[in-house]
């Protein structure tokens, strides 16, 4: 399989990250087949991606006739057998649950074409554990996007031991051509790179935070001003080289001691839950969402946010 066969795409589960991967294989020019278990379900997940191509729109990153001829090149359905049986690339966004995923995948296999690639966006399981039943497991291989997926460019390309070579070269060409930017990981380490990193730098952030430093707030506004500033435009290993490898190496030395280290659950997250608060969803988490945020101000806050990330996306990566 080469990239130039891949002619048809398809996309099982339709929720946060299917709809959204979904609409960047649409504006990346590809019919798309979108697989789900209830029409209802189907029917929220065409209008989410009606809005958000409005939305590329209203920030010129797509024309207005995109809109339509993307919607035009979107089909949806019920049925396993009819999703998968045209498609070339096959990515599977349903919940992280191994066994529905292991099923899910022999249904797949014996449904779909010989040289069909099969991708997990799976945040957590083994492209073993998810395959074990699959017979030609050099087809699959792990695509993990980052939510908002039809935004956010990052996507880990993930093989394991019997991935083959050209299954990871297509995966990582194809996220290419439908200008994301996608990163190869060697081998299945949990949480791959992003994630890793990203819960190293929580740690801290809620020990800090625990131990009364600043507030919520404040420390929201140091990261968002600062590490949060640099490294859309540069990484943390330019950054270490720009400062200079000997400070960098100094201030480890100085603060590594002290930094938080614990492998258990932060107790700042804890405590939150013993209180019964769930963030948003509870009306409380760090922020008191009766008292610090209304519900307009969040709607409007989560507006601000993508086209914020639009333009970044404009700015840094989608420059023609
Ligand atoms: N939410 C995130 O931020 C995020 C980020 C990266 C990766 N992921 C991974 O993406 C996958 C999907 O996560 P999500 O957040 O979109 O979940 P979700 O619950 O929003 O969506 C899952 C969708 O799959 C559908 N579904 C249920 N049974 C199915 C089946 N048998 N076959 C196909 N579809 C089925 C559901 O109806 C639902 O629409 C998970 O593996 C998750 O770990 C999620």
């Amino acid at each position: 399989m080469k990239l130039e066969d891949i002619k048809n795409i398809t996309v099982l589960g339709s929720g946060i990250m299917g709809h959204g991967i979904a609409q960047s294989f649409l504006m990346g020019g590809y019919p798309v087949v979108l697989f789900d278990i209830s029409d209802a379900i189907l029917a929220t997940a065409k209008a989410h991606i009606k809005k958000n191509l409005a939305l590329f729109e209203k920030s010129k990153l797509i024309e207005e006739a995109d809109i339509e001829a993307s919607l035009q090149r979107l089909s949806t359905t019920t049925n396993l057998e009819e999703a998968v049986g045209k498609a070339d690339f096959i990515i599977e966004a349903a919940p992280e649950d191994i066994s529905l995923k292991q099923d899910l995948f022999e249904k797949i296999e014996s449904f779909c074409s010989e040289n069909a690639i099969i991708a997990s966006n799976t945040s957590s399981l083994t492209l073993q554990a998810i395959g074990e039943r699959v017979k030609n497991k050099s087809r699959l291989v792990v695509t993990h996007w980052f939510n908002p997926p039809h935004i956010v460019p990052t996507v880990e390309v993930v093989k394991n031991e019997d991935t083959g070579e050209e299954t990871v070269d297509v995966a990582y060409e194809l996220m290419e051509k439908i200008r994301k930017s996608p990163v190869k990981i060697n081998w299945e380490i949990p949480g791959f790179i992003v994630n890793r990193i990203q819960i190293a730098m929580v740690r801290e952030v809620l020990n800090l935070y625990k131990k009364g430093v600043a507030s919520a707030s404040d420390i929201d506004r140091a990261v968002k001003g600062s590490m949060g500033f640099r490294p859309a435009s540069i990484g943390p290993l330019l950054t270490i080289d720009l400062g200079g490898v000997e400070l960098w190496n100094s201030v480890c030395k100085n603060l590594l001691p002290d930094i938080e280290s614990g492998t258990d659950a932060p107790v700042a997250l804890e405590d939150l839950i013993a209180e019964g608060h769930d963030g948003i969803k509870s009306g409380k988490g760090f922020y008191d969402y009766t008292t610090d945020f209304s519900k307009e101000d969040l709607d409007k806050a989560i507006e601000q946010r993508d086209r914020e990330f639009l333009n970044r996306l404009k700015n840094l990566y989608l420059k023609k």
